[in-house]
């Protein structure tokens, strides 16, 4: 039976971490759509079209640590404002979404666009400061030479252009469970999700 969770917030929130968590405790199939954005954005570097690159993605473009770079985390918040590209992707994650055994999707649209019908939707959330230290530690383990100064500043950068374009804006579902984990732990934050989603299925198990 599908069962499809929905997790949504912004750059560095603690979204990837907190699905992956989700995902081994139940499971559930996992999904970073952003990797889908960061792969097409990364063919755009190159000088492929970003239409092109959307639509001619292969398993292999979605490997490799290139992907977490942050010129690639631009390209991929700017090819994510074209409604050709984002429709390009859509019936992949629709698809990846209702497979039987349950799924997890994180992304920004989710809970919207991709899976309005979502069993349990997410939104995390965390402060700006507290969002951009973890993205540096992050970039500087891998080798990635950056200040923490120009980190907060992409993200603000996606953060703006994200939630301000006109198709599938980063945006809490109404019905999401909002998660901030400025202070709430991650473990904490896995724990409260995992309570939404027994609960979502204890009721379902009812029906
Ligand atoms: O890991 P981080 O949160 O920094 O970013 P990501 O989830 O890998 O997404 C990279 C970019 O892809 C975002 O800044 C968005 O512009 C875009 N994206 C999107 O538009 N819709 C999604 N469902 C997922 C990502």
């Amino acid at each position: 039976m599908a069962f499809t969770v929905a997790i949504d917030g912004p750059a560095a929130s603690g979204k990837g971490t907190i699905s992956r968590a989700i995902a081994a405790h139940f499971g559930f199939a996992h999904l970073d759509t952003g990797l889908l954005y960061r792969a097409t954005g990364r063919k755009t570097l190159d000088g492929t079209p970003a239409l092109e690159a959307a639509q001619t993605l292969v398993a292999e473009d979605l490997q490799g640590d290139g992907l977490r770079a942050p010129e690639v985390a631009q390209a991929a918040s700017k090819v994510a404002a074209m409604p050709d590209v984002r429709k390009a992707l859509v019936d992949f994650q629709r698809a990846f979404a209702a497979r039987a055994g349950g799924a997890v999707l994180d992304g920004r649209d989710i809970g919207t666009v991709i899976c309005p019908d979502a069993e349990v939707k997410l939104f995390v959330t965390a402060s700006d400061d507290v969002r951009a230290e973890r993205r540096w530690k992050e970039l500087t383990f891998k080798g990635h030479k950056v200040s923490l100064e120009e980190v907060l500043a992409d993200l603000r950068e996606r953060d703006r252009r994200d939630s301000t374009r006109a198709d599938a804006p980063m945006i809490a579902a109404d019905d999401a469970l909002q998660l901030d984990t400025t202070s709430l732990s991650i473990e904490d934050a896995v724990a409260a999700a995992v309570t939404r989603i027994e609960t979502r299925q204890a009721e379902l198990a009812k029906l």
